[in-house]
């Protein structure tokens, strides 16, 4: 299979979450095309994986890829909060988080994700979620709507944005990407409209993520992860943007109890993994060991 994800800060992943033994067990709680998974099944030859992803269409790929192992590894289609919350196997050595969407999702998927393509407003992973981007947009009220683009894009020009799609909605129901995009770029002043950036950007990472519910999401799968951790296990989050970062950043601090955190800066790409590999750019990688007491 053709895998159009680079998995991200590979080498470091790799020095970092080192297996406890020749029989380590490895939940990949965000499987993708299972980049990061193939290079440790390739690395340890006895390492066990489950791998996880929300979304049954990428998965299938990872599944394609991953066929030489499939005696060590193990697919779930499942949110990786409801995965730890309900996980009742052995306790594991190591977890990896790599968060957010795949380049698969912005280029392949057909969902909406990237305002760059004229596609229809879903952004769900899941296909079976009732709650997709079309609707949002469609019938969120005015305020909603810009508290939701401030919360999840950080985007300053909530407010005007999120008039302009009310505005135009009246007439006309908002079903396309490029018109979203179109919408926006009209909303926003003129020295918004040249930065590096399309104006664009932010709001259509605040529908993502308030589609899937990521933030809830990842605190939930961080505070139930660890509880399956093995003493001396290893938890690692790559993250890629400032409200995940500090989601994670600050759970492992108010965990220190259990976890010792073993990176006291986030490993970011080197210069040459974001010439060679340009989405990894925004990536912060966070480690932490579990301590050897109960929590
Ligand atoms: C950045 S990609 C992972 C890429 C992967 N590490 C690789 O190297 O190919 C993130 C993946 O996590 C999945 N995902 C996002 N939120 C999830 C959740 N709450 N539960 C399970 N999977 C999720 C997405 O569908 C996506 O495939």
């Amino acid at each position: 299979m053709w895998a159009i994800h680079v998995p991200v800060l590979y080498k470091e992943v790799l020095n970092y979450l080192i297996p406890a033994n020749d029989l380590s067990l490895m939940v990949d709680s965000t499987l993708g095309e299972g980049g990061h998974s193939e290079l440790f099944l390739k690395k340890y030859k006895n390492i066990h994986i489950i791998g996880l992803d929300a979304d049954s269409e990428i998965q299938s790929r990872a599944q394609e890829r991953l066929s030489e192992y499939k005696d060590r590894i193990v697919f779930k289609n499942d949110r990786f909060d409801h995965f730890w919350k309900n996980y009742l196997g052995p306790d594991v050595d190591i977890i990896l988080f790599d968060l957010g969407i795949s380049v698969y999702h912005y280029k392949i998927s057909k969902r909406g994700f990237s305002f760059l393509l004229e596609e229809n407003l879903d952004m769900r992973l899941d296909r079976n979620d009732s709650l997709n981007a079309e609707y949002i947009v469609n019938n969120y009220d005015e305020v909603h709507l810009a508290d939701i683009i401030y919360k999840y894009g950080e985007e300053r020009y909530s407010r005007r944005i999120s008039r302009a799609i009310c505005t135009y909605r009246k007439n006309k129901k908002i079903k396309k990407t490029s018109e979203l995009a179109d919408i926006i770029y009209k909303a926003v002043p003129k020295d918004y409209k040249h930065l590096k950036n399309h104006p664009a950007t932010k709001t259509f990472q605040a529908l993502r993520i308030e589609v899937n519910d990521e933030l809830n999401r990842l605190s939930e799968g961080l505070k139930y992860s660890i509880r399956h951790l093995n003493s001396n296990g290893l938890l690692g989050v790559i993250t890629f943007h400032s409200l995940e970062d500090r989601i994670v950043k600050n759970f492992f601090k108010e965990n220190v109890d259990s976890l010792e955190i073993l990176t006291k800066k986030p490993i970011v790409p080197s210069d040459a993994e974001i010439l060679s590999n340009p989405p990894s750019r925004s990536a912060k990688f966070r480690v932490v060991r579990r301590k050897k007491n109960e929590v």
